[in-house]
C-alpha cells in the first residue's frame, strides 16, 4: 500500500494521461530519490521528443496536473509541492502531512505495510545441498543461509514453500564409503561422521580405493548392489547418511534454520527413476546417442571449436550422473510438487549446468512455460588471500568450528558489558549467528566475497552486530520509559528534519521486501534495513524522546516513531533469519 515510490508513480501517470491522453498512462515517469527534493521525475525529457515540444514546457503542464492547478485537472494528484527545474526536471517533495499519515497506517497496520501475494504460488527452494562424505563447506554455510532468508520472505508473503534439501547422497564413491565403514566398524565410522570429520573418512576410503586392489574390488561391486538397492547395502548406507545428517542438523541449529529431516530430497530419493528418464528422453527424440553416450543438445551451447554442447544425462558405460538425477528432479517438482516457480539457491559455478538442465527441461516439456525455472547464483567465500576460504594450515574448515569461533569472537566483543555468565553466552550466540549470516546476505548473492571475522562483527557499519544493536537500543528506549511498544501509536508529527527524514524511510519497508522476493535479493532488504537504522541514529541524536523537557505530543509522536522503526527493524531482520537479542 503506503510505497511511496510506487504511489507516485502511479499519480505521475495519471497526471501524464490526463495532461497528454491515455496512452501515456504507462509511460515510466522514470521517479529517483533526489538531493533537491524527495524525489525527481525525469519523464519530461524522454517525452518531449514524443510529443515534438520543449522539456521544460512539458514539465510545466504535468506539474500543474499533479497539484490540481489547471483546467480539467482530477484536483490534487500529488500530495506535496512539485517544481520544475533546470531543462525539465520535477523535484517532488511530499507533505509532512501526507508522510506522517502513511506512516501512522503502516503502524497501524500488524503486517506493517506488507501485503501478502494476490495470488499465492506454490514456490520450490533447493538450497543447503551438502554432500555427504565431504565436509560441509563455507559455500554451502552461504547458499543454506542465503536460501533460508527466500523461504521466511517467501511464506511471509503467504506463499506455499517448498524446501528441498538436495543432498549429495547417491553415486559411485558410496561403494568404497561403504565398505570403509565396515572395514573400520560402524560404531566407529558414526562418531566420526557425526562429528563432522566426513573429509577425513573420504580420505581415508578413497587411499584404499586407489592403493588396495582388494579393496577397490569390494567397492566396485558395492556399488553394484548399491544401484540394485540391495538391502544389507541399504542397511548400511542408511547407517552411514544417518550419521551424517545428524551433523548437518547440528549445523541447521546452531544456524536456527527452518530445514528440516521432512526437507530431504537428496539425490538418492531420484535413483529408481533414472532409467525411465533416459528411456523416456530417447524414445521421444529429445536425447540422442552420441559417443556412445546419451545427451540432450538444447540449441545456442557450444564449446571451443563450435561444437554443440552435450547435456549428458547416460554416460557411455551405462551410469547416471549430476545432470540425470536433475533432470529426474525438476520434473518431480513441476509434476508432482505443482512447483509456479523453482528457486535454486547453488553456487555460481554451476551457471552452465543449470542454463543447460532447464532448457532440457523444457524441450522434454517438463517445464512448462507457466512455471519458472531460476538459478540464484551463489558467489564464492574467499579467504584474505583471494583464494576459497580455508584454514591457516590449508586444510578446509570444519563449520562448527567456524560458528563456534564466531561466538566465542562475539563473546570477546561483547566483554565490557556487564552480564551475567548466561545472558552473555545467549548475546554471544545471537550477535555471532547475526554476523556470519548477515555478511552472506548484506552483499549481492552472486558476488564473491572475502570471509573476514573483524569486519563481519563490527558494531559499525553494514553489519548485523549494528542492525541488532540498533534494534536493541530502541527497545531499551522503551524499557526506560516504562513504555509497551504496542501502546506507541502517535499520532504522528513530524517537525524536526530527522523525524521526517525517518519517516519517509519507513515507508519503503513495504518495497524492500516485495524487491528481495520478486528478485531473490535478500541485500535489498538487507541495505534498506541498514539506512533504516542510520536513519533513526540521527534521528535520535537530534531529537530527544524521553527527556522532561519534551511535550507530551512530541513525545507520543517520536515513540510512535521509535516502536515502527523497531518493528520494521525486528520483522525485517527476521525475514533475514538474523536473531535480535533482547539487550546488548
Ligand atoms: N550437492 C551439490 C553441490 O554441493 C548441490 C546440489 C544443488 N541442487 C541441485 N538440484 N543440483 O554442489
Amino acid at each position: 500500500m503506503t510505497d511511496p515510490q510506487l504511489a507516485l508513480t502511479e499519480r505521475v501517470q495519471q497526471a501524464l494521461a490526463a495532461a497528454f491522453g491515455a496512452e501515456y498512462s504507462d509511460a515510466d515517469p522514470l521517479i529517483r530519490p533526489s538531493q533537491f527534493a524527495d524525489y525527481q521525475a525525469n519523464v519530461a525529457m524522454s517525452l518531449s521528443k514524443r510529443l515534438r515540444r520543449a522539456p521544460r514546457e512539458v514539465a510545466q503542464e504535468i506539474a500543474a496536473h499533479l497539484t490540481g492547478e489547471t483546467a480539467g485537472a482530477q484536483g490534487e494528484l500529488f500530495p506535496g509541492t512539485v517544481e520544475v527545474s533546470g531543462p525539465g526536471f520535477l523535484n517532488l517533495t511530499l507533505s509532512d502531512e501526507w508522510i506522517a499519515t502513511q506512516a501512522a497506517e503502516i503502524l497501524a497496520d500488524p503486517r506493517s505495510g506488507v501485503a501478502p501475494a494476490g495470488s499465492p504460488q506454490t514456490i520450490v527452494i533447493d538450497y543447503s545441498a551438502p554432500n555427504a562424505a565431504k565436509e560441509m563447506h563455507v559455500g554451502h554455510l552461504r547458499t543454506t543461509i542465503v536460501g533460508d532468508a527466500l523461504v521466511r520472505v517467501h511464506e511471509h508473503l503467504g506463499n506455499k514453500v517448498i524446501r528441498q534439501n538436495h543432498l549429495g547422497d547417491w553415486g559411485t564413491p558410496f561403494g568404497m564409503l561403504i565398505e570403509h565403514l565396515l572395514d573400520i566398524g560402524e560404531k566407529a565410522a558414526v562418531a566420526q561422521l557425526e562429528a563432522g570429520e566426513g573429509n577425513a573418512y573420504y580420505q581415508a576410503a578413497r587411499a584404499k580405493f586407489d592403493g588396495d586392489p582388494e579393496f577397490n574390488a569390494r567397492a566396485r561391486a558395492r556399488v553394484v548392489t548399491l544401484q540394485a538397492e540391495e538391502p544389507e547395502t541399504m542397511r548400511l548406507w542408511h547407517i552411514f547418511m544417518d550419521a551424517t545428517v545428524r551433523y548437518f542438523n547440528k549445523v541447521y541449529t546452531q544456524l536456527n534454520m527452518r530445514l528440516t529431516d521432512d526437507d530431504i530430497a537428496g539425490e538418492s530419493m531420484y535413483n529408481h527413476m533414472l532409467a525411465q528418464v533416459c528411456d523416456e528422453l530417447q524414445e521421444r527424440g529429445i536425447a540422442v546417442i552420441s559417443d556412445g553416450a546419451l545427451c540432450v543438445f538444447p540449441p545456442g551451447y557450444t564449446g571451443r571449436e563450435g561444437q554443440p554442447l552435450p547435456f549428458m544425462i547416460r554416460k557411455s558405460d551405462g551410469g547416471y550422473g549430476y545432470a540425470t538425477t536433475d533432470m529426474a528432479t525438476i520434473r518431480y517438482r513441476v509434476q508432482d510438487l505443482k512447483a509456479d516457480r523453482i528457486l535454486y539457491v547453488i553456487g555460481a559455478t554451476q551457471a552452465l549446468h543449470m542454463s543447460m538442465l532447464f532448457d532440457s527441461a523444457r524441450m522434454a516439456g517438463w517445464l512448462p512455460d507457466h512455471v519458472s525455472a531460476e538459478h540464484v547464483q551463489i558467489g564464492s567465500v574467499l579467504g584474505s588471500d583471494g583464494k576459497m576460504f580455508k584454514t591457516r594450515s590449508g586444510k578446509s574448515i570444519k563449520l562448527l568450528d567456524l560458528l563456534d569461533e564466531a561466538e566465542s569472537r562475539a563473546a570477546a566483543v561483547l566483554a565490557e558489558r556487564a552480564y551475567d555468565e548466561a545472558t552473555r553466552t545467549e548475546i554471544a550466540h545471537a550477535v555471532g549467528m547475526g554476523a556470519v549470516k548477515y555478511a552472506d546476505l548484506s552483499v549481492s548473492h552472486d558476488s564473491e566475497y572475502v570471509f573476514d571475522f573483524d569486519r563481519m562483527l563490527a558494531l559499525t557499519g553494514n553489519t548485523g552486530p549494528y542492525l541488532q544493536y540498533a534494534t536493541a537500543r530502541i527497545r531499551s528506549v522503551f524499557r526506560k520509559g516504562g513504555i509497551d511498544p504496542a501502546e506507541a501509536t502517535g499520532p504522528i508529527v513530524l517537525g524536526h528534519p530527522a523525524e521526517r527524514a525517518l519517516a519517509l524511510q519507513l515507508l519503503g519497508f513495504a518495497r524492500a521486501v516485495q524487491e528481495m522476493a520478486e528478485w531473490s535479493m535478500p541485500h535489498k532488504l538487507a541495505n534498506y534495513l541498514f539506512e533504516t537504522a542510520s536513519a533513526f541514529t540521527t534521528f535520535y541524536e537530534n531529537c530527544p524522546v524521553l527527556k522532561d523537557d519534551v511535550d507530551p505530543a512530541t513525545r507520543a509522536s517520536r515513540l510512535a516513531l521509535c516502536a515502527l522503526t523497531l518493528r520494521v527493524l525486528e520483522t525485517g531482520l527476521d525475514l533475514l533469519g538474523v536473531p535480535v537479542p533482547e539487550r546488548m
